[in-house]
């Protein structure tokens, strides 16, 4: 039997990048998965290619920033797929920009409402199904930047931070219930999200790739195998914490530049 056989699980975000890395992943271990993402169309097409992996997917147009549309995705989600086990609150905008003093309310409340706001209400969705089934797990993508500054991203930051301590609480509420929750802090991986960063020269990838002991990016499939093992029964005593994947990026000297050898 797969990790994962038969269980029911959303991925927000999941139409590109780390979020349909982790629906293919959790779809190699046995999951049927629901894609939620903005266009309806996106989130279809990339349910087409997970049901060629044997299981089955929808798509749903859903804005996790609109908390009415999120309680009603998941009631239809549990309508079409009969029950639901596993949740990842993946989606997320990057906005690399302007420092404290330039940055508009528009930039922090969109920045908030999509991964912090997004991540309460989804997680507050998820417990209506989970914890009366005294199963489930949610996992909830953060970053190394919710431990580890990054100039001109206060509004991510924050929220990146703010869901580490999410995840914690709703470990230790939901730990009676069967339910766990625990997060993942990638490092710079390649997904549309820093390639359109990247070539717009808001981050340095030759620089990020000389501070990274392993020398490289991350690739999502990584973060998606995690998001597998988190969820699975192999994970049973992991709960309320945060793991970083990052190919060592955070544990560098302080010159943030790695000697290799010749
Ligand atoms: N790429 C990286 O290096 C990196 C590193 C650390 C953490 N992360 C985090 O991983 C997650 C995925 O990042 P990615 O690089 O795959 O990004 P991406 O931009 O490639 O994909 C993000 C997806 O989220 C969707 N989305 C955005 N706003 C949404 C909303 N309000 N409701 C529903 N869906 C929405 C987008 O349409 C897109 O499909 C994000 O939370 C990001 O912060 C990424």
């Amino acid at each position: 039997m797969k990790k994962l056989d038969q269980k029911v699980a959303i991925v927000t975000g999941a139409a590109q990048g780390i979020g349909l890395a982790i629906a293919e992943e959790l779809a190699l271990a046995g999951a049927h998965v629901a894609i939620f993402d903005l266009k309806l169309e996106s989130a279809q097409s990339a349910a087409a290619e997970i049901t060629k992996l044997g299981v089955t997917s929808r798509g749903y147009a859903v804005d996790v920033s609109n908390s009415k549309a999120v309680d009603a995705a998941f009631a239809q989600v549990v309508s079409d797929f009969g029950h639901l086990d596993i949740l990842i609150n993946n989606a997320g905008i990057s906005m690399v920009g302007p420092h404290i003093k330039d940055l508009t309310n528009e930039v922090w409340d969109l920045s908030l409402g999509v991964m912090q706001s997004g991540v309460f209400y989804c997680m507050r969705a998820a417990t209506k199904y989970l914890l009366p089934q005294r199963s489930g797990s949610v996992v909830t993508i953060s970053s190394i930047r919710g431990f580890s500054s990054n100039p001109g991203r206060v509004a991510y930051c924050a929220t990146k931070a703010a869901v580490i301590m999410m995840t914690e609480v709703a470990a230790a509420e939901w730990a009676p219930y069967g339910v766990r929750a625990n997060a993942i802090a990638p490092g710079v991986q390649r997904t549309p999200m820093w390639d359109v960063d990247a070539a717009s020269g808001v981050v340095n990838e030759e620089r990020v790739l000389k501070a990274t002991p392993a020398g490289r990016l991350g690739d999502p499939k990584e973060v998606g195998k995690l998001a597998v093992f988190l969820c699975s029964a192999d994970a049973e005593f992991i709960n309320g914490d945060c793991i970083t994947i990052d190919g060592g990026l955070t544990k560098v000297p302080i010159d943030g530049i790695v000697t290799r050898p010749e």
